[in-house]
């Protein structure tokens, strides 16, 4: 009789390849995180995601072997990041901070610099190519635009052949194009089997990059999974958007119509949480119409990743 397969994801059986058990890290007697544990797999794409000083980067580097925990471990392609980290530096890329290379190096020389430190590199003009920096060769990297050097930082990362990629903010600061055109190159490696770990403050990327994202609060991981399970399970029913048109909200009367369970506003725009998008809708059209309110651009969507971290901390993600 043959046997039955049972049906899982493309990557659920793939290889651990990031590794993170019960990872403490203290200052003084400030504990920055507090039994951090991960796996990634190869082929796998897990966002980091929290508010400023949640303990992201402070993840990463333990993760890196880059800083010495407090307790617990973390094992890269089966190696332990401090025990074994001359083996951990040659299966792990790292996204750098350009303002750490020398402000002098050209484009080329900045590739030709990081591959000296590998066996076998991938060449400086298949990375030039990869990353549309060609044209830039010659060019001192201070000079490239903030896209171009993400993309060089990534170009880096990935001239020892690294298996598992670190990706600290990768695309912060950039224009959506920019950021577009980066986020396909990232899906590009996860195709390649890489496993990659980022951490973001964009719940949009997250949402589009991540297979799984942890969210990060003072140190704790508040929550695991899916960007869709995470929704469904901590985040509210729906969300009710609409434009304020500048004018300011009364948040706490708005809090008080039927079945909302949260309220903030961004970027002028008022979005309730509801258990009844109905009846928050009826109350709210009503609430307008005797305030002479415009309720314009008024939208009900499903939640979203913002709506989740709101509804775990009651703070948003970016304050
Ligand atoms: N070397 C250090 N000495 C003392 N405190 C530190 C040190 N490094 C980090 N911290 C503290 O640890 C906390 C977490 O910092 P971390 O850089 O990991 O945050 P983050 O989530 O990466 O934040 P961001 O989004 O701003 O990059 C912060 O409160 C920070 O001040
Ligand atoms: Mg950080």
């Amino acid at each position: 009789m043959a046997a039955v397969l049972t049906q899982t994801s493309p990557t659920a059986r793939a290889e651990i390849l990031i590794d993170a058990r019960g990872l403490v890290k203290r200052y003084g007697r400030t504990v920055v995180l507090d039994g951090f544990s991960l796996q990634v797999r190869a082929g796998e794409i897990v966002g980091l995601l929290g508010p400023n000083g949640a303990g992201k980067t402070t993840a990463v580097e333990l993760m890196e072997g880059l800083r010495r925990p407090d307790a617990g471990e973390c094992r890269i392609c089966g190696f332990d990041s401090l025990r074994e980290s001359r083996a951990v530096r040659h299966r792990i890329g790292v996204a750098l901070q350009a303002a750490r290379l020398p402000d002098y190096a050209t484009v080329l020389e900045v590739l030709q610099l990081y591959a000296s430190f590998y066996e076998n590199p991938v060449p400086a003009g298949d990375l030039l190519r990869q990353f549309g920096l060609e044209e830039k060769a010659r060019t001192q990297w201070w000079h490239l635009s903030g896209g171009q050097r993400q993309r060089l930082a990534l170009a880096v990362a990935l001239i020892g052949r690294p298996s598992v990629l670190f990706l600290d903010e990768p695309t912060t600061g950039l224009d959506p194009q920019a950021r577009h055109a980066l986020w396909d190159v990232i899906l590009g490696l996860r195709e390649e089997g890489r496993a990659i770990l980022l951490t973001t403050h964009y719940m949009d990327e997250a949402e589009r990059l991540c297979d799984r994202v942890v969210i990060l609060d003072h140190g704790r991981i508040l929550a695991e999974g899916t960007p869709r399970q995470l929704a469904r399970e901590y985040g509210p029913e729906a969300a009710v958007e609409l434009d304020t048109g500048g004018a300011p909200a009364d948040l706490a009367a708005l809090a008080r119509l039927p079945a909302v369970t949260g309220v903030r506003e961004e970027d002028a725009r008022v979005i309730l949480h509801t258990a009844n998008p109905p009846a928050t809708v009826m109350a709210l059209a009503q609430y307008a119409q005797e305030r002479s309110l415009p309720l314009s651009d008024l939208r009900i969507r499903s939640a979203t990743l913002d709506d989740v971290f709101m509804a775990l901390t009651g703070r948003r993600l970016r304050d």
